[in-house]
């Protein structure tokens, strides 16, 4: 008896995608990487500017990268080299409730109570080694663009994120490494014409994880969206 497989769908895709934060001790080969940018290439971009940069560090390229940045934490854990407010300063509802479920609900699946500020700390310094992914990507824009191009680079990156989910990897966006911009862009030899936004973790998932069980929710559609019919 011969069994079709159904190709994934985008809805299929769009759903089964989740922020991976544990990776398999797998290769990941630069030939996969590539066949990866290649298809997420083809996003749209206003005027078709393409304003995108991609720095991806694997191999002897991320283990250089991540000694580094590992030194840096070591000197000085706090220490924040962000050029970009991820967030708001004050982060107001509804946004803020979601912001705060979502922590709970992971620290919750990786038992780390609330109170426990070293161990959250410490879980939250595995964004700096790329949640042990073996591959890693850096996305960076010309200063001159404004938030149309920010856009732009958002939809290449979920393009690259949904790629990755159908040839059997996974990935978790990372605005993290914005803390350790200066650093990064050091490394990477970004010019100062350029700035460092987001990491992208890459990898296969370590299903056994705890934390990849984590399914975060979704406000519904009338939550966000105005219909004018008449
Ligand atoms: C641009 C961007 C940056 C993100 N940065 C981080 C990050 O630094 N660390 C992290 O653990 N998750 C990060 N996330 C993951 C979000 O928390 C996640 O997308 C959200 O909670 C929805 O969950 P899901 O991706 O599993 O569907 C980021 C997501 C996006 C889109």
């Amino acid at each position: 008896m011969t069994t079709i497989m159904r190709a994934m769908t985008v809805e299929d895709i769009l759903k089964t995608r989740i922020s991976t934060r544990a990776f398999l001790d797998k290769p990941v080969s630069e030939e996969q990487v590539r066949e990866i940018l290649d298809i997420a290439r083809w996003s749209p971009s206003g005027g078709n500017l393409q304003p995108w940069t991609v720095h991806v560090v694997m191999g002897g390229g991320l283990t250089r990268l991540l000694d580094i940045v590992g030194k840096k934490i070591t000197e000085n854990p706090t220490e924040d080299e962000s050029e970009i407010n991820i967030y708001p300063p004050k982060l107001e509802d509804p946004w803020r409730t979601r912001r705060y479920q979502l922590g709970e609900e992971m620290y919750e699946k990786l038992g780390i109570a609330r109170d426990n500020k070293m161990g959250r700390l410490a879980r939250f310094a595995k964004n700096y080694e790329f949640f042990d992914a073996p591959v890693g990507m850096f996305f960076s824009l010309n200063r001159r663009f404004d938030k149309g191009q920010w856009a732009h680079l958002g939809m290449f990156m979920l393009s690259i994120a949904l790629t990755a989910e159908e040839k059997g990897l996974a990935t978790c966006m990372q605005e993290a490494w914005t803390a350790r911009a200066k650093t990064v862009s050091d490394f990477l030899n970004i010019p100062e014409t350029d700035q460092l936004y987001c990491g992208m973790a890459m990898g296969y998932a370590d299903k056994a994880a705890k934390v990849n069980e984590l399914r975060s929710s979704r406000v519904s559609v009338d939550d966000f969206a105005t219909f004018i019919t008449k």
